[in-house]
């Protein structure tokens, strides 16, 4: 009896304690994020929650750049171990009234921004701004992100041509890490089962796609819509990911706000992956090592 009382309490204190070594990538959809929104502080306090969960966030929706200073001095705020920094696309769009920025907010401690190449091409609304990384903390030595806001109604083209990106920025650095993601309005009407033979991304079995269609990314009530995405490319890369990490992140539940409330910052949640740490756990985790000295005490005291 005296041996399992420490491995149960071992146990839920490491449950208590959730592994901060996991290395996590998001994407959010913030419609109309200008600066009228982050002047809002209780938008950038949700945000900021949300946000400093992740090494790497894709933001989609920033209309000003300026909006993102109050959100970056929220994030530096709150955060003691980290410092996050961002990197922006040019203004995108073809509506002069409705450009947007993709942006990408990283932890300077954990990744390092290694390329940027903004795709050019008329297929494309606001054409994907890949961004390459390194982090010592992962496996894969090197990692592409390519993000997508696709334009509702042209979903089924722009998803597909998302695999002329691909095939462009992996000559361009030689690298098949690569994961796409963002809010890519893939399912309800703007794309049906019919449509995924019209998409290279679904018809080619080289692609993961790690968030389903059964998933449901919109915070309303009256819609359960797949739209936002995660696809990997490869299986050296897929090899990587935590299984069953790629998820909808809920922040009502987690940070327990009315779902009304919620919709101010954006109808989408969040999604979010984790990959494979490469730092053992012991020397990663001082708390882990304490208890399993703790451990070790109370077994021969
Ligand atoms: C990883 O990089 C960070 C930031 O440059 C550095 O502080 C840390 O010591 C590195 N870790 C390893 C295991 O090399
Ligand atoms: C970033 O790059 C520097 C220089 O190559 C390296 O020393 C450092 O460990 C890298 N940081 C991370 C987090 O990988
Ligand atoms: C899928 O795409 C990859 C990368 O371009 C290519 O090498 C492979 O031949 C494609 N597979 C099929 C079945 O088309």
């Amino acid at each position: 009896m005296r041996l399992y009382v420490p491995h149960g309490l071992l146990l839920m204190v490491v449950l208590l304690f959730p592994d901060t070594n996991c290395f996590r990538i998001c994407s959010y959809n913030i419609p109309q994020f200008n600066t009228a929104k982050s002047s809002d502080y209780n938008i950038i306090h949700t945000l900021t929650q949300v946000l400093t969960r992740c090494d790497v966030s894709l933001l989609m929706g920033v209309q000003e750049l300026a909006a993102l200073k109050p959100l970056l001095a929220a994030l530096n705020r709150y955060s003691e171990k980290y410092t996050y920094e961002p990197v922006s696309s040019k203004a995108l769009g073809t509506d002069p009234k409705n450009l947007e920025h993709y942006t990408f907010i990283y932890r300077t401690q954990t990744v390092n921004l290694t390329g940027e190449h903004q795709y050019q091409s008329a297929d494309f609304v606001r054409p994907p701004f890949a961004v390459r990384f390194q982090s010592n903390k992962t496996h894969v030595p090197d990692f592409v992100l390519i993000p997508l806001h696709s334009e509702p109604t042209k979903a089924v083209q722009e998803i597909d041509k998302l695999y002329d990106v691909f095939m462009e920025v992996y000559e361009k650095w030689e690298n098949q890490n690569v994961m796409f993601l963002g809010d890519f309005h893939a399912g309800c009407a703007y794309v049906t089962r019919a449509d995924k033979k019209d998409i290279r991304l679904f018809s080619n079995t080289s692609f993961s796609w790690l968030i389903s269609d059964r998933m449901d990314t919109t915070v309303t009530d009256q819609m359960d819509c797949p739209y936002d995405r995660m696809v990997v490319y490869g299986t050296s890369f897929l090899q990587q990911i935590k299984p069953f990490s790629a998820n909808v992140f809920n922040p009502i539940k987690t940070f327990k706000l009315q779902p009304s409330w919620l919709v101010k910052v954006s109808d989408h949640y969040p999604l979010e992956v984790e990959l494979k740490s490469s730092v053992t756990l012991p020397h990663a985790s001082p708390l882990y090592f304490l208890l399993l000295i703790l451990h070790f005490l109370y077994l021969t005291l």
